[in-house]
């Protein structure tokens, strides 16, 4: 019986490319497949399994991404998610003749960024990448006009060239010359990371979280600038109240925290109930 793919995927699909061959990819028997017939599958949970061969080295487990999905669930990070929203309009947006304005989060977790983002351009649409099946599982429901696909943000992406409107790179890992060769002229890329004392109470009770690396906001500089220039940042910090669930959530869904287990936790009564949260974001325009 001929599988249905998920509405979301269908109005991606002219940006996609092989990843094998570099050729279009077109829907057959509810999977992807180019002219060379070399297929990908989409997955049962509505992703597509773009990164087939060696596995990638990186991307939450089931636990993580379970605790990311509950945690953003709370809203709690919800003033980072309306700041991405806000730098995301400093793309040149496409008029209305030149099809839909096109936004791709990579590393995406559970979509919770791209569906904010979504929400704000009407009529966008979207793509998630991100290693983690688990955590796709999730992005691939976080939006009706986003789609999910598995992808390694360090290989090539399986993207044409100068198609995209809007590049989300939140608490991910970044390849800038891979987010400037499918960023049309025009467009942005939005990057947030921690900043300052992010989370401190949390990681003055866990010893396992590492802190912010002071000279990360150089090599950020330095890894962007040949690709992008500065346009706007934006500096969000505030403190959350946290109940003790969601004080777990966070400490888990951290890569840093990857050892920790929810009883070590729990055994410990020194989880804070609220918490700093001190992130950067910046729209950077493609040169
Ligand atoms: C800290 S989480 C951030 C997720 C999401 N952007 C958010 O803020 O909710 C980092 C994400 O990057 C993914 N990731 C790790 N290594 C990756 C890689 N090489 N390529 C693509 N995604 C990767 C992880 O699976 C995880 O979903
Ligand atoms: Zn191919």
């Amino acid at each position: 019986m001929p599988v249905s793919l998920p509405p979301a995927l269908d109005p991606i699909l002219p940006l996609l490319r092989c990843p094998s061959c570099g050729a279009a990819l077109s829907p057959a028997d509810g999977m992807l497949r180019c002219p060379r017939r070399h297929s990908f599958d989409v997955a049962r949970h509505g992703y597509v399994g773009l990164l087939t061969g060696a596995r990638a080295t990186s991307g939450d487990d089931g636990p993580m991404a379970r605790a990311r999905r509950d945690f953003l669930a709370a809203g709690r990070y919800a003033p980072i998610r309306s700041a991405v929203a806000e730098l995301a309009a400093e793309a040149d947006l496409p008029g209305g003749l030149e099809g839909p304005a096109t936004v791709v989060d990579v590393g995406c977790g559970t979509g919770y960024y791209l569906a904010g983002v979504l929400d704000a351009l009407s009529g966008a649409i979207g793509l998630g990448l991100d290693t983690s099946a688990h955590a796709l599982r999730v992005a691939a429901k976080a939006h009706a006009r986003a789609a999910a696909a598995t992808w390694d943000v360090f290989r090539p992406f399986p993207i044409e060239s100068e198609r995209v409107d809007v590049m989300l790179d939140v608490f991910a890992p970044r390849n800038p010359a891979e987010f400037h060769r499918v960023l049309r002229p025009g467009g942005v890329l939005v990057v947030v990371r921690p900043f300052g004392g992010h989370l401190a109470e949390l990681r003055r009770e866990v010893p396992q979280m590492v802190t912010v690396d002071p000279d990360k906001e150089r090599r950020l500089h330095q890894a962007l600038d040949p690709h992008f220039e500065m346009a706007r940042t934006q500096e969000i910090e505030y403190t959350t109240p946290l109940t003790r669930q969601e004080a777990v959530d966070l400490v888990l869904m951290t890569p840093s925290a990857r050892h920790v287990t929810e009883a070590e936790l729990s055994d410990d009564g020194g989880l804070p109930d609220q918490v700093t949260v001190s992130v950067l974001a910046t729209a950077y325009r493609r040169r």
